[in-house]
């Protein structure tokens, strides 16, 4: 392989979402690992062309199946947003965990009305521990500040508080796994259990999905108020559009808008 070959490679990879280092050795997961020098030989290894199928690529990456499910988090007797954040801090189950940098909980003020959720924390969030802080993250405080919301203030009436459907970032922000996001969701509800938003605002299909049990598109979803239930609990929530889609797509922003005058709306009626 040329140099120039090489760094095209590199960049396929990174454009793939491939843009972390996450082990010393290259592995190659379609082909099997070689007998060692002191155990027994196997059955010749298969030909790559055969790993292509669905049954040898699963049999092929057993951590896959092997995950739990995540009923084991035991969140009952947390009480405050710290200690669901310590918790978190000490809940290794999750494999994201071990190839995230830190812990990604959630920014803004414990008191706000608003509670946003996104769906996972980015590169950007995944350094700096706090949700949204990359590009998606300053889109969105430009459109909370639009109608006079924002992460910093300590007025419970224009502040917001933001948390995600998943607490680690995914490796090059890959869909994270059934499995993995049924181990966050009962930090998720603990959260909005204990922060008692009078609104909830979803970014994007992930939380809105999660949280109403809806499974229609986002674009059919956004702008119509529904609710969660949470611990017998009904909150109004409006889902939108997530930023970092209005981002690649900037010609929706005015839907955004609309969804954002809508929350203005209720903030203002309530
Ligand atoms: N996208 C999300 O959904 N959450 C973040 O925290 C950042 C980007």
């Amino acid at each position: 392989m040329t140099p120039q070959q090489a760094a095209e490679a590199l960049r396929w990879l990174a454009e793939m979402g491939a843009d972390e280092i996450i082990g010393e050795e290259p592995v190659n997961r379609s082909v099997p690992a070689l007998p060692s020098a002191s155990s027994p030989p196997k059955a010749p290894a298969p030909a790559i062309a055969t790993v292509a199928t669905p049954k040898t690529v699963s049999a092929a990456r057993p951590a896959l199946q092997a995950q739990p499910t995540g009923a084991g988090a035991d969140v009952s007797r947390l009480q405050s947003l710290s200690d669901i954040e310590a918790a978190l801090a000490g809940f290794d189950a999750c494999p994201l965990k071990k190839t995230a940098t830190r812990l990604c909980y959630a920014d803004g003020n414990p008191q706000a009305r608003v509670m946003l959720i996104g769906e996972a924390p980015g590169r950007d969030e995944d350094i700096q521990g706090k949700p949204f802080v990359g590009k998606s993250g300053q889109l969105l405080d430009r459109m909370l500040a639009a109608i006079g919301l924002s992460r910093q203030s300590a007025d419970r009436e224009s502040s917001v508080f933001i948390t995600n459907v998943i607490f680690w970032r995914p490796p090059g922000n890959r869909t994270p796994t059934e499995a993995e996001t049924q181990m966050c969701l009962p930090f998720l509800m603990k959260t909005i259990e204990v922060q008692k938003p009078d609104f909830i605002v979803c970014l994007g299909a992930t939380p809105a999905h999660r949280l109403t049990g809806k499974t229609e598109g986002i674009l059919k979803m956004r702008g119509k108020w529904t609710s969660a239930n949470v611990s017998g609990r009904s909150i109004p929530l409006l889902p939108t559009l997530h930023p970092a889609y209005l981002l690649r797509q900037p010609n929706q922003k005015r839907l955004a808008w609309r969804d954002m005058l809508a929350l203005r709306q209720m903030l203002d009626a309530h």
